[in-house]
């Protein structure tokens, strides 16, 4: 289907705008015709991920400084992912020198494109902009799609690296996928039977990502004061395990009221029931060792911002850790938990504050044995690290799930 482009975005295409802006269209024209959208849209913002661990870093890092040697710019509101590293701890965290070297070209590169430096997959709690329903955004990283799509209603796809930037430097996507109304309906319904503790939604999360494949899901049987915290976990690791980018839970989520309205008053098409039998399999499946000693706990992912770190608090005052425990968060949450005295309390434990920094990196690169064991409360990083991570490195990494209350008696033990 050949794409239709409104006039501005013809001359953007001719060159008319810049080199930047040209390679920009050259690179979403591609994406349109892959996903057969017969045009493409304006956006309001854009978060972008291309610092990217050490094995995309190189790549992403050319690419950025290209543009910023075109002198490109950001046409709309753009925050960034996680880095992968703490900008201000590097060191204490023992990432290597010349990885540290690339990580701030990388942030001088960004930053000079205009980008928000959020830093985080949490950007709309990080200084980042917080879009409104209904509004077309291109954003990437796949635990912002699922939050920003179904607490907020806003639209968008889970934008691949580059597409991305050349989203933030012309301000339009393809129109296909999330962005249609048709595509947001539900189309199977997951009637959750039994009661879930805070921990038990990354449990949920990865059981749906696998059950749903890519389809919407609508979800009963959720109390209405879930927490957003939790539903942040649940929507990271249903993208962690499928493709989860939208799901419905009437009454809860942004968008319909009732089931009915989430299948467009159709006949619903599927049905799954997730009871005590399918949390206590799944719950089994989080982790690649039962227990036992652990190199390192590793606490947010995706980032605590306030919330999380208040309640992080408020269970590890006056409690010391033995095993060394990083607690995920962005610079801004740090900020705030720093003047609030939030932040002394979680370090006054052993615990450590790695600010901006993805999960996935330090584990990778921060100087632990060929063969170690990481604790994480986190539903995607219990999928990632035994599928993913452990090829990319010599060695094997085991983890060991659970949820924070558990992680803490563990880093205080010693062992889970
Ligand atoms: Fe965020 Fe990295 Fe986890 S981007 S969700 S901390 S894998």
């Amino acid at each position: 289907m050949a794409v239709q482009l409104t006039k501005e975005e013809e001359e953007m295409l001719a060159g008319k705008h810049g080199e930047a802006k040209c390679l920009s269209m050259q690179l979403l024209m591609k994406a349109a015709e892959a996903y057969n959208a017969e045009r493409l849209i304006p956006i309001a913002s854009c978060h972008l991920v291309l610092s990217f661990q050490k094995t995309a870093l190189q790549a992403g890092l050319e690419t950025a400084e290209r543009f910023v040697k075109l002198g490109a710019k950001c046409a709309v509101p753009t925050s960034i992912d996680t880095s992968s590293m703490d900008f201000e701890r590097w060191k204490e965290f023992r990432f290597p020198e010349d990885f540290m070297k690339d990580q701030f070209r990388m942030k001088a590169a960004l930053e000079a494109l205009g980008a928000i430096p959020t830093w985080s997959c949490v950007p709309y709690e990080g200084g980042g902009v917080v879009p409104r329903f209904g509004q077309h955004i291109a954003w990437t990283e796949s635990s912002t799609a699922p939050y920003v799509n179904s607490l907020i209603g806003a639209r968008t796809n889970r934008v691949g690296a580059y597409e991305d930037l050349a989203s933030a430097i012309t301000g339009r996507t393809p129109y296909y996928g999330l962005h249609l109304d048709e595509n947001r309906l539900g189309n199977i319904l997951i009637e959750v039977t039994t009661d879930l503790t805070p921990g038990d939604y990354n449990v949920f999360g990865s059981w749906v990502g696998e059950v749903v494949e890519n389809k919407i899901p609508v979800i009963t049987g959720i109390p209405e004061d879930v927490r957003p915290l939790d539903l942040r976990y649940f929507g990271a690791s249903g993208a962690a395990t499928g493709s989860l980018a939208l799901y419905h839970m009437p009454g809860i989520t942004a968008e319909f009221r009732t089931v009915e309205e989430a299948f467009g008053g159709k006949k619903i098409p599927q049905r799954v029931q997730f009871g005590p039998e399918e949390l206590k399999e799944r719950t089994g499946r989080m982790s690649s060792v039962p227990g036992g000693k652990m190199d390192l706990v590793v606490i947010g992912c995706p980032h605590l911002t306030m919330e999380g770190l208040i309640d992080l608090a408020n269970r590890i005052k006056g409690r010391k850790v033995k095993v060394e425990t990083y607690v995920l968060t962005n610079k801004v949450s740090k900020d705030m938990a720093t003047e609030m005295g939030v932040a002394k309390i979680i370090e006054d434990s052993g615990m450590k504050l790695n600010t901006g920094c993805c999960a996935w990196s330090p584990v990778e690169l921060c100087g632990f044995p060929e063969h170690f064991t990481v604790m994480a409360n986190s539903g995607k990083q219990a999928w990632y690290i035994p599928s993913l991570l452990t090829q990319m490195r010599p060695g094997k990494v085991d983890v060991i799930y659970g949820d924070v209350d558990a992680c803490i008696k563990a880093a205080c033990r010693g062992e889970a």
